[in-house]
């Protein structure tokens, strides 16, 4: 097992990249395979998930070349074969594969675990669009058997904007007969980064990043290029460390308006911040306004940043308030953010946080990947020395994580016991 150890209370200078978006990343890859040509993707960030991703691509015997953060994808000779449990349980993001092979070959057979640690997190969405475009999906256990006879375009309403059946029903129909429309589909970034993805390859798509997508099934996709954009989930965890510990701190290669919901809190506390066309200068102020948040679909908070976001609240001034709606079980950094020495208390879907309270090192666990990144930024600011476990869910999302935080001056490092 891995473990992070943190010696706190340092002041961050200098500059940190940001990395490709893990959560395009996850959705491009799949995508990848409805050509029969090759592809190139770059600025693939080289995080655990991108590895878990490829093995499958191996066992589909896709052909894989991967140099530093970019990866060139030749499936002319894969084969269909099930996806097998360990392969799909690594990531949730595996379901991505059952919209790919759905619109490649009308037939995905996979394994897929469900839930996870921040909720149940069910797919039906994602098999209510397959259905719609003419896919029966037998579930037997964790196994989906999706397949038709014809795919052919259809009118599809999401009851919930959800980023991955709104990117999932996209990669089934960019080859059906006919047009398919996706109603209040979700409009992240991402989803905008993989419907230019598959035009590249020929597709035609238009309406992403709104909440109307059109897709007119064509025959076939080509070779393309293709750039992932930055990770405005890495960029939004590191301003907020340098919101905390910073000083002129760049968060450099983001695109800022892609986490305008997040500075618009920054300013409204009090940081200090200069925004640039693709950067972010940050330093500590030495007072914080106290804010309430409310996670929701993009543009709105993001909730992937509410638990990074809760540890710079126990340092504002007074009352904060975080409400989570997206997720059902997404509290969980809150008892390791109290032996940290914060005053938080959850009731319902809200936490609530009296600040300013000092940190101070301790052992934490990191119990998912955002609460991981919680714990860094606490350990970060706590003073004295912070351990946290189950630094796996930690390096699914962030690249080179240790590099980037010692090139600015942290002290922090990761060690098998
Ligand atoms: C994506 O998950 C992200 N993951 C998540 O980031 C992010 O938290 C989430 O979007 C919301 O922004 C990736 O992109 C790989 P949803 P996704 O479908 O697509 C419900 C991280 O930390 N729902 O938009 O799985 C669902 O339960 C991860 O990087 C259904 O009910 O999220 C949730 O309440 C964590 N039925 C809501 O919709 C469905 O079929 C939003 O989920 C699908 C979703």
């Amino acid at each position: 097992m891995k473990i992070m150890e943190i010696e706190g209370n340092r002041e961050l200078s200098g500059t940190i990249r940001i990395s490709g978006a893990k959560n395009a990343t996850v959705a491009l890859i799949p995508a990848a395979i409805l050509t029969d040509e090759e592809v190139t993707i770059c600025n693939i960030p080289e995080i655990t998930d991108t590895d878990a991703l490829c093995a499958i691509l191996n066992e589909l015997k896709v052909d894989v070349k991967r140099a530093s953060e970019s990866i060139v994808i030749n499936p002319k000779n894969m084969k269909n074969i099930e996806i097998a449990e360990p392969f799909s349980k690594k990531l949730r993001a595996s379901y991505y594969f059952m919209g790919a092979l759905l619109g490649k070959y009308k037939k995905a057979v996979m394994y897929f675990p469900g839930g996870c640690s921040i909720g149940a997190r069910p797919i039906d969405l994602h098999l209510k669009g397959f259905e719609a475009l003419g896919a029966t999906v037998k579930n037997e256990k964790n196994k989906y058997i999706v397949e038709a006879e014809e795919l052919h375009g259809a009118n599809i309403y999401l009851d919930i904007a959800s980023v991955g059946a709104t990117i999932n029903i996209m990669l089934a129909a960019v080859k059906a007969k006919g047009t398919t429309v996706i109603d209040n589909a979700a409009k992240e970034p991402e989803i905008v980064n993989v419907a230019t993805f598959l035009n590249n390859m020929g597709a035609r798509i238009s309406g992403a990043g709104t909440s109307t997508i059109k897709i007119e099934g064509v025959e076939t996709l080509h070779k393309c290029f293709h750039e992932v954009i930055p990770d405005r989930i890495e960029a939004g965890t590191y301003v907020i460390i340098g919101a905390l510990c910073g000083k002129n701190l760049k968060i450099d290669n983001i695109i800022p308006e892609h986490i305008d919901s997040l500075l618009s809190k920054l300013e409204e506390i009090g940081t200090q911040i200069q925004v640039g066309a693709d950067y972010i200068l940050i330093s500590k102020a030495e007072h914080y306004k106290s804010t309430n948040i409310k996670t929701l679909v993009y543009p709105g908070f993001p909730t992937d940043l509410q638990q990074p976001f809760t540890v710079l609240l126990t340092q504002c001034d007074g009352k904060s308030k975080v409400t989570e709606t997206i997720w059902e079980n997404r509290f969980m950094h809150v008892p390791y953010l109290k032996d940290l020495g914060a005053d938080i208390s959850v009731k319902n879907q809200t936490a609530t946080i009296i600040g300013p309270t000092p940190l101070t090192g301790t052992s934490v666990v990191a119990t998912d990947l955002r609460a991981g990144a919680a714990m860094v930024t606490a350990g970060l600011l706590a003073k004295g020395k912070t351990t946290i476990t189950n630094v796996e869910h930690i390096l699914r999302g962030y690249e080179q994580i240790v590099e980037k935080l010692t090139s600015v001056g942290a002290k922090i490092n990761i060690k098998e016991i």
